[in-house]
């Protein structure tokens, strides 16, 4: 089965073909526009979708030597996102849906997020397991107990943690988006750096995250200095930081899975390509913990072709329906 996933969900566009739920061909063109305003402009978003969409997804055919005739499932990213930028993806997935008659289905992003750990050099990760979702728009872990069976055990009370890497970068003087930008800079400082920000603690019952605070400590620890404190601190801000929000996020996973009693836990979404991150969590919650490759972390549309196709194996296709609101 021949599977053409669609993502416009937010600053990239992406267009992927697979074929039994292995990738035949996945382009992504990240719009580099946003940079220049430090974060997404929704309509900004919209109009670099439009012009992209069907030229990316011209060549993605090329790239395959296969035609739309060969498609047999057309899956697209209907929520949550910009609806701008929504509109185009699911508008172009209907589109070619009428004219060639190919059936299609909706996915939530942070489904296809979840199905990227599908792609883990290690093979998909056995069900039940734990998916911890870091990204620049989520920051939540769900107990997926079966394909579309996703219970919330906790989510971010305010930032997800790309927003703060994204946040703190801009204070730090880095062009968005900055995750990155701020890990090749921490890599600079030593250990004993003598910097440290707060981890937040919630007294929420469940396994929520709160980014605001660090965010907040991080700038009135650079206000409080001379103006030149940044220029010769910035790879220890940068440590401080992420080693701030890095404990966080494995701390909390290491306590549900305790809670849960599942120990396989794939770590997705942009802020999962972080080494540290990936070392951190492999040190101290094993080998079972499962990355997928980082181009297949950040938005990309293998990972909606690949939970299109899982839906299409178990008769579970819907109409896409487009919903920007986050829950999953
Ligand atoms: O999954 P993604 O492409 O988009 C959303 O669904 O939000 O994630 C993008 C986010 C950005 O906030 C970016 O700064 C962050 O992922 N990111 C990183 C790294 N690479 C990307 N954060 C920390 N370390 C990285 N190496
Ligand atoms: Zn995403």
């Amino acid at each position: 089965m021949k599977s053409l996933g669609i993502e416009t969900s937010c600053d990239e566009t992406s267009v992927a073909i697979l074929d039994d739920g292995q990738i035949l061909a996945n382009r992504t063109y990240t719009q580099e526009i946003h940079s220049r305003y430090g974060g997404v402009v929704p309509e900004v978003a919209s109009r670099a979708h439009l012009a992209k969409l069907q030229p990316l997804c011209e060549s993605v055919f090329d790239s395959c030597a296969i035609d739309t005739a060969n498609i047999d499932l057309i899956a697209v990213t209907d929520g949550p996102g910009l609806a701008g930028a929504l509109l185009v993806g699911t508008s172009f997935a209907l589109g070619l849906h009428v004219s060639r008659a190919i059936p299609v289905t909706g996915i939530h992003h942070l489904e296809g997020h979840i199905c990227s750990a599908m792609f883990a050099e290690s093979g998909p990760p056995p069900y039940p397991f734990l998916a911890l979702v870091v990204s620049g728009g989520h920051t939540a872990i769900y107990l997926v107990e079966d394909f579309g069976e996703y219970r919330c055990l906790g989510r971010t009370v305010d930032d997800a943690a790309g927003e703060a890497f994204d946040k703190v970068g801009k204070m730090v003087g880095f062009p968005y988006p900055a995750g990155r930008a701020i890990e090749e800079e921490a890599a600079k400082a030593g250990s004993e750096n003598g910097i440290g920000f707060p981890v937040a603690r919630l007294d929420t019952p469940g396994f929520d995250f709160s980014f605001s605070g660090l965010k907040t400590a991080v700038r009135y620890h650079i206000e409080s200095k001379e103006p030149t404190y940044l220029e010769k601190h910035r790879p220890g801000i940068c440590r401080a930081f992420q080693d701030a929000v890095i404990e966080a996020l494995v701390s909390t996973a290491q306590a549900a899975s305790a809670k849960t009693g599942i120990q396989r836990i794939a770590v997705v979404g942009g802020v999962a390509c972080n080494r540290r991150l990936r070392a951190a969590m492999n040190q101290r919650l094993g080998s079972a913990t499962v990355f997928p490759a980082p181009r297949l972390c950040t938005d990309n549309a293998a990972m909606i072709a690949r939970a299109g196709y899982e839906r299409a194996v178990r008769g579970m296709l819907r109409p896409p329906h487009m919903n920007p609101a986050a829950r999953l």
